[in-house]
């Protein structure tokens, strides 16, 4: 039949007509590529483009597109990571622990076990409340049950759920996860891995270095990681846990007065030269990850990024007020304007 085209999804072939977005074709072939916002949002649709062009919608970044924008014009084949299905969980909170005056450690039971990839986020409803994205983690020691989602949340002044964390939200708050999703998990690979973070954007990244170092201890593994207060910089422990099994690592501080153990300044003064074959994995302000994006773009490094935006200050969809020039820039190359929503507060 005339416009239809031949759409190869990690080597599952469907028909499909041209027009389509390669997540229209993969759902109507019955071949689902992982997705969350379906509107270019959330980066969790990226796919390779293994062969054959498409109208990429502004989305390209490498060889990789989003599903969701992406429309076939010719025949295509494309590849994804598999990651697991996304499934809704209930269960209850069982701690809130203080880590620093400001981060509260959250560790939800849940009544089964929900799969997640070190580094992916899951959406939480603590009971009565609106939904928030977190990053699921592990506790310092790089402890972690396997029903436990652990989340590393920092509470925001002004914000609806955060700051009743240890308070109306304490043990035995039911609490409803949905998930998971993003794109910014550990991967196996053999280039140096870099993994840069600030703030509460630890929790992702210790997930990725951890999993990194037990599952691949002969490949580089660089992490920089910081905060902008020196009474934040509570990923010390697990720093200490990574360099020990022969990761380089970078304690930073761009506040006043950092202390003699951190570098003063954000993460990314403190980036290696990046080069084609690294892959980055950078999560936490979007100031700081559009930034580091916008690095390993001119280096040709693979960057996999998870902004942290605060719910207060998260607009409807294709809104982003709060984007700087490194996020407009982003924007324009990839079309990538958040991963997620009602991150923070
Ligand atoms: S599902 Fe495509 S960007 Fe969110």
């Amino acid at each position: 039949m005339a416009g239809q085209i031949t759409l190869v999804i990690n080597g599952g072939r469907v028909t499909a007509t041209a027009g389509q977005t390669l997540l229209d074709a993969g759902l109507a072939g019955g071949r689902l590529i992982p997705h969350d916002c379906a509107s270019g949002q959330c980066d969790t649709c990226r796919v390779r483009i293994h062969s054959g062009a498409v109208d990429d919608a502004g989305t390209r970044i490498g060889d990789t597109v989003l599903a969701c924008r992406a429309r076939l014009t010719s025949e295509t084949v494309i590849e994804f990571d598999e990651v697991p299905d996304c499934v809704r969980r209930s269960g209850t909170v069982d701690s809130v622990v203080a880590l620093t005056p400001e981060i509260v450690e959250v560790t939800v039971a849940l009544r089964k076990r929900l799969a997640y990839l070190p580094g992916q986020y899951v959406r939480v409803a603590f009971a009565g409340l609106p939904p928030r994205d977190y990053s699921p983690s592990l506790r310092a020691d790089g402890s972690g049950e396997l029903n436990e989602l652990i989340f590393q949340i920092r509470r925001q002044a002004g914000g609806t759920v955060s700051p009743l964390l240890g308070g109306q939200i304490g043990p035995g708050t039911a609490v409803k996860v949905e998930g998971p999703f993003g794109h910014a998990f550990h991967r196996l690979g053999r280039g140096r891995l870099v993994v840069v973070a600030s703030g509460v954007g630890w929790a992702p990244a210790w997930a990725v270095a951890r999993a990194s170092r037990l599952r691949e201890p002969e490949r580089d593994l660089v992490v920089i990681a910081g905060a902008r207060h020196p009474h934040n910089l509570y990923m010390r422990p697990s720093l200490d846990w990574l360099r020990a099994r022969g990761a380089t690592v970078i304690l930073t501080c761009s506040g006043n007065n950092p202390p003699d153990d951190a570098r003063p300044g954000r993460p990314t003064l403190h980036l290696p030269m990046l080069n084609a074959s690294d892959t980055v994995v950078t999560a936490g302000s979007p100031e700081m990850v559009a930034a580091v994006q916008f690095l390993a773009a001119a280096a040709g490094a693979t960057c996999y990024a998870d902004p942290f935006y605060a719910a207060a200050r998260t607009a409807a969809a294709g809104d982003a007020p709060d984007m700087n020039f490194f996020q407009r820039f982003l924007q324009r190359v990839s079309g990538n304007q958040k991963s997620k929503t009602e991150r923070l507060a």
